[in-house]
């Protein structure tokens, strides 16, 4: 009965393609959701407008990054200038975690912009390690206490900060706003550098630091040594150092990818009897959701950091893993899964007695990222503005596969042969019947049909002509 602030902003993600409007709606309706002070509302009731003031972390962040994805793949900027009212209402107090009340609705009105840019600013805290803080949580509502006295730090909340502030720098300079163009890449320039000196661990990145400074995610931890989370994002920012994103990868495919159960867990081991208080997260038994069970939002990060890689095969044969038809063609499987198998599930158990077992199932959270991660990551599909062009990472032995996209009111039917040979050289394209000058396919809203192929070379008997587009 509440829209979530983060979770309904990422769910808006997948329908940048097919709904846009909904989207940029959804923008819209979170950037009123902002506190005079940056942060946001964690959730709220639309009918009302009452909701909780937390101290998450990365909620605000998540604005200006769906801003970002929004923007980039419809090209509408107009998006920034919209004018949106904040909210007001009392701080929390040092002691208060939450505070659930209705807000005032301010007079102020600014762009969405200043908006994007207030959140950035808020979030861009720095701790002992020049880490930004954790809060009362990350992406993972269930840590809510590793930093509760303020002071505790997140790794994963540094990669997702430097991705944010560098893609949000760049429009800001598209609108001429330098000063903040600036300020936001000089903020991620110092997350990247607190986040190599002090979120390494050795053979993986750190997930996070304790108020007391002690590291969580560590081979010195005897329950959550790893969680995967710190691992995708070092790749999913595109900041990590390149040698050790690798190293990182191949910890999280030793420790948290279970090939026979078909599931890759958040995080191992699951938290137990540790003494120390991580959360609420600990109140589930270990291998349920967030303890590390397979959390499919975050297991969904490890099949795109893969694919960023360049490894499709393998980034397919993780989607795989993730798919609930893959744990529903059996009898025997199906008495494991348990689950509908045509919607995706939140969590998948790896608790004793029950691993393989599907939890929550018909979560958007999962779902819409499966979408993307299926679109986008794979099958390459790369929409900016009014073009579109392919940069797979799929198997190498798919021989082709086909998109059939609505633009408006226009179909595009797109067969995309040998995919796995695109990226390695050049891609030509085909626009009903006639070669394009370059790979991208300009789009257009006429209401027609059009026929594209695309291909690693040119056809072999000219350009004509739709078969044998061998080269
Ligand atoms: C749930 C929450 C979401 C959170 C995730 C991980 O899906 O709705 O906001 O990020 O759990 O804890």
């Amino acid at each position: 009965g509440a829209y979530g602030f983060r979770d309904q902003l990422q769910d808006a993600m997948a329908l940048v393609y097919a709904e846009p409007g909904l989207a940029r709606e959804q923008i819209l309706r979170a950037a009123a959701r902002q506190f005079l002070e940056g942060d946001v509302q964690h959730w709220w009731h639309p009918e009302t407008g009452r909701g909780v003031r937390t101290r998450f972390s990365d909620d605000l962040v998540w604005l200006p990054f769906v801003v970002d994805h929004y923007l980039t793949v419809t090209g509408d900027r107009s998006v920034l200038d919209e004018p949106v009212a904040f909210l007001r209402m009392r701080e929390l107090r040092r002691d208060e975690h939450e505070i659930y009340d209705l807000p005032e609705v301010t007079t102020e009105v600014a762009t969405v912009h200043e908006h994007c840019l207030r959140a950035l600013r808020r979030a861009s805290t720095a701790g002992a390690h020049g880490l930004p803080l954790i809060g009362g949580g990350d992406w993972n509502d269930g840590m809510n206490r590793v930093g509760a006295e303020g002071k505790g730090e997140s790794v994963w909340l540094a990669w997702f900060l430097i991705a944010t502030l560098r893609s949000y720098a760049g429009h800001a300079d598209a609108r001429s706003d330098h000063a903040a163009g600036t300020e936001c890449r000089r903020r991620a320039d110092r997350y990247a550098i607190a986040v190599e000196t002090h979120g390494w661990d050795g053979a993986w990145y750190r997930r996070a630091y304790f108020d007391d400074g002690t590291a969580l995610g560590s081979a010195a931890n005897d329950e959550c040594r790893i969680d995967s989370i710190a691992q995708t994002w070092s790749v999913i920012s595109g900041a990590g150092d390149p040698v050790r994103q690798a190293r990182a990868m191949q910890s999280l495919e030793e420790q948290l990818v279970q090939p026979g159960a078909r599931l890759i867990q958040l995080l191992d081991p699951p938290f137990d009897q540790t003494a120390r208080d991580p959360g609420y997260i600990k109140g589930y038994l270990p291998g349920v959701r967030e303890n590390g069970g397979q959390y499919t939002h975050a297991a969904l990060w490890v099949v795109q950091a893969t694919a960023l890689r360049g490894d499709g095969g393998r980034a397919f044969e993780l989607f795989q893993m993730l798919n609930p038809l893959m744990h529903s063609r059996t009898p025997d499987e199906v008495q494991i899964y348990k689950v509908e198998p045509y919607v995706v599930a939140a969590d998948v158990y790896t608790a004793a007695g029950h691993l393989g077992r599907g939890g929550w199932t018909w979560y958007t959270g999962s779902a819409s990222w499966m979408y993307r991660v299926g679109l986008e990551s794979l099958l390459g599909f790369v929409k900016r503005g009014d073009t579109l062009r392919f940069e797979p990472a799929v198997p190498a032995d798919w021989p082709e596969f086909s998109v059939e996209y609505r633009h408006g009111g226009s179909t595009y039917a797109i067969t995309v042969r040998e995919p796995a040979r695109i990226k390695l050289g050049a891609a030509v394209a085909m626009l009903d019947g006639r070669l394009l000058d370059g790979r991208s396919i300009p789009l257009a809203d006429d209401g027609q049909r059009h026929e594209v192929v695309v291909s690693a070379g040119l056809p072999a008997d000219g350009a004509r002509g739709g078969g044998g587009l061998r080269s």
